[in-house]
């Protein structure tokens, strides 16, 4: 069972991730939790290119194949081998973020980036993924209001770019009905948690 979570910053994500290794363990199942870009030491290595805030002028498609490539040592490394041994795996963020971010708010089109993603994946798409859906002023005003800081015009325009990469889920969400899941990430961790258990009643039984 492969498992992947998106959704933007301050969605509480991560809350939840938390939260379901810990009923699984619970329920006495092995699970491996990991993230993406990174995952593996190379996979990791490349998210610094990615991410390091000196690199502005990185090109679009640039970043997709970086992002794909880190994909790739994450999937051969790590995600197969522990599926093979009957592990549950977690992993928070996967191919949907490329498809949301590079092909739908960065407009390299969702179609495109999945095809550069054919050989990442190794035909490796997640049995179930859930989607944190948030107003992006929403997350953003949990990010601030957790650091007391004011929000800017950087801020705004990110705004922008997350309205964009909302919009792409939303039509990732009829691409893959079966697959993709959507909850209302302004519910409370329990109520969302809820939701969560509501997905996989037989995994959580022990
Ligand atoms: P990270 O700090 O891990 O984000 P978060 O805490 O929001 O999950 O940074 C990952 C960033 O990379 C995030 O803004 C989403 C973006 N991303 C892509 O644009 N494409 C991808 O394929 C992936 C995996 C992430």
């Amino acid at each position: 069972m492969f498992i992947t979570f998106e959704g933007g910053e301050g969605s509480g994500k991560s809350t939840a991730i938390k939260k379901l290794e810990q009923a699984l363990i619970n329920a006495g199942k092995k699970v491996l939790i990991t993230r993406e870009p990174g995952g593996t030491p190379i996979s990791e290595q490349i998210r610094e290119v990615i991410l390091r805030k000196e690199n502005t002028s990185m090109d679009p498609w640039t970043e997709a194949y970086l992002y794909a490539a880190s994909r790739r040592q994450h999937v051969i490394e790590k995600i197969k081998p522990a599926l093979e041994k009957g592990i549950i795996v977690i992993s928070d963020r996967y191919l949907d973020s490329s498809l949301a971010y590079q092909g739908g708010a960065r407009g390299l089109g969702i179609k495109e980036v999945l095809t550069l993603n054919h050989f990442a994946i190794d035909g490796l798409f997640p049995d179930l993924t859930i989607f944190f859906d948030l107003p992006p002023e929403e997350g953003l005003s949990r990010i601030s209001h957790n650091s007391n800081r004011e929000v800017n015009r950087l801020d705004v325009e990110r705004m922008a770019f997350h309205e964009k990469v909302r919009a792409a889920f939303y039509e990732l969400k009829t691409l893959y009905p079966e697959r993709i899941h959507m909850i209302d990430a302004s519910l409370t961790p329990d109520e969302v948690f809820a939701e969560i258990e509501k997905l996989i009643p037989d995994l959580l039984r022990k």
